[in-house]
């Protein structure tokens, strides 16, 4: 099982030689009695053989048609190979302007952020243009992003799905509007891009209307599984991130995840163990805790996926879904761990860290501070970073809380092309265990429409 067989590379000090190209280390050892006291055990599995045989087999048969699959999203890193020509085409173009303003929101922002954060340098390369994400609305923000960038070098990518997302729209017509009043229609358009659904919705029109260059979605995939489409990639490019590498992973991780049997498919595995831990253990609340600073963002794409993927109504059963909640290594041992290791025992956790971490600097301890801090001689920050993770996960463990730790072997595209592609997969297996579509959002649909009808109010002159 996954979680004999990789238990050693993990619990490893980090810094042994592990090939950048290495799959992830998934070590599931803590989700299972006795490691984990509230842990799944075999009478659980046994009784989730059915189900997760048929789970896999409406994945295969939803996969079968490719694009125009239901689950489309799980077939992208076959076939967006083939769309990179254009992606990069437009890419070269948009690197010319020193700052992108990325608008979109929800799944068409989080998982480019969440990538550029994790991937991006620490300080732009020289040619590299800046990428601001317009997500959420703030005036302010705004107000003050736009007062300090010059329109002459700034460009535009909107990115909407349904392409009529209010908050999108109204804050693509601002930026637009800056462009116009500096530059001239003429020169605003060509400073703008467009990502949309290929044939529908206001965007779409006002592309052809006004022939601003636009990049489709593939239309069987939404929102919040399609950081492996334009969504993600173009932006990603504009950075100058490895986005055949970013497909190559996912492409990686789906060949891993092909069996039907849970003990060679991590993400029937990982399904399985977080829905029995709810289920059967009580553990609504699902923590994704990475140890790896740059992947702060990666738990905001996370939580979105999770949480508007599978928490849904069941007809005559319990609701689905846990609450996935973010948190960050070390940081979060001073905030919330306090509470995850005393307070309610309905919680489970992932770790995520890096096999090849950075030693980074040792810690230069003057010769009068030796005797305060004796463990420090001769330790690296990364030594440090890999000890409270390993005192951390080993508290909770010894608490009895169930936990899994996945080890990247780099932080790098191919990598995190694998963890992303592993995670939707995840989410889609666990919708059909719960026995809810992991696809629709039916309660966020409702609360669009309503905003748009206050709206409306106030335009009557309310
Ligand atoms: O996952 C989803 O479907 C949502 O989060 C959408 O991405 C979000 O509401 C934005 O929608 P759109 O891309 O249509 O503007």
């Amino acid at each position: 099982m996954f979680r004999e067989k990789n238990r050693h590379a993990t619990a490893a000090m980090p810094h042994t030689a592990v090939p950048r190209d290495a799959p992830l280390a998934i070590d599931t050892a803590n989700m299972y009695r006795p490691a984990g006291a509230d842990g799944v055990d075999a009478a659980d599995l046994a009784v989730l053989a059915d189900p997760l045989a048929r789970a896999h087999q409406a994945l295969t048969e939803r996969t079968r048609a490719g694009l125009e699959s239901e689950y489309a999203c799980l077939t992208l890193p076959a076939h967006m190979p083939a769309q990179l020509p254009q992606i990069w085409e437009a890419a070269q173009t948009i690197r010319r302007f020193r700052d992108v303003l990325v608008v979109g929101i929800g799944g068409s922002s989080l998982g480019a952020k969440a990538l550029y954060r994790a991937l991006k340098p620490v300080f732009p390369r020289p040619g590299d243009p800046s990428l601001h994400f317009i997500e959420n609305i703030d005036p302010p923000y705004l107000d003050a992003l736009l007062a300090h960038l010059a329109p002459e070098t700034t460009a535009v990518v909107a990115i909407s799905k349904s392409g009529g997302t209010i908050e999108t729209v109204g804050q693509y017509l601002c930026l637009r509007e800056w462009l116009e009043k500096h530059l001239g229609k003429a020169r605003a358009r060509q400073r703008q891009w467009l990502i949309t659904d290929p044939a529908q919705g206001w965007m779409r029109a006002l592309a052809a209307r006004e022939d601003i260059p636009t990049l489709p979605v593939p239309p069987k995939v939404g929102g919040r599984y399609s950081v492996l489409t334009t969504v993600g990639l173009l932006p990603l490019a504009v950075a100058g991130i490895d986005v055949a590498a970013l497909l190559r992973g996912a492409a990686d991780n789906a060949a891993r995840c092909a069996a039907a049997d849970l003990e060679q498919n991590p993400a029937l595995e990982l399904a399985a163990l977080y829905y029995l831990l709810d289920i059967r253990r009580g553990k609504r609340i699902s923590i994704m805790m990475p140890y790896v600073n740059p992947l702060d963002l990666f738990g905001d794409w996370y939580c979105q996926l999770w949480a508007e993927s599978l928490g849904k109504r069941r007809e005559g059963a319990e609701p689905a879904g846990t609450l996935p909640v973010r948190a960050l290594g070390t940081v979060d041992q001073h905030s919330q761990l306090q509470l995850y290791l005393e307070s309610r025992r309905d919680k489970m956790f992932t770790f995520l860290t890096l096999r090849h971490g950075e030693r980074g600097r040792a810690v230069p301890l003057p010769e009068a501070d030796r005797a305060a801090f004796p463990y420090l001689e001769h330790r690296s920050l990364g030594e440090v970073l890999h000890a409270e993770f390993l005192a951390t996960r080993d508290v909770i463990t010894r608490a009895g809380h169930p936990n899994l730790t996945i080890g990247l072997p780099a932080l790098d595209a191919h990598v995190l092309g694998q963890l992303i592609d592993l995670y939707q997969r995840v989410t889609v297996y666990a919708g059909l265990l719960y026995g809810v579509n992991p696809l629709d959002q039916p309660a966020v649909e409702a609360g669009k429409k309503l905003a748009v009808q206050y709206l409306s109010e106030r335009v009557g002159g309310r």
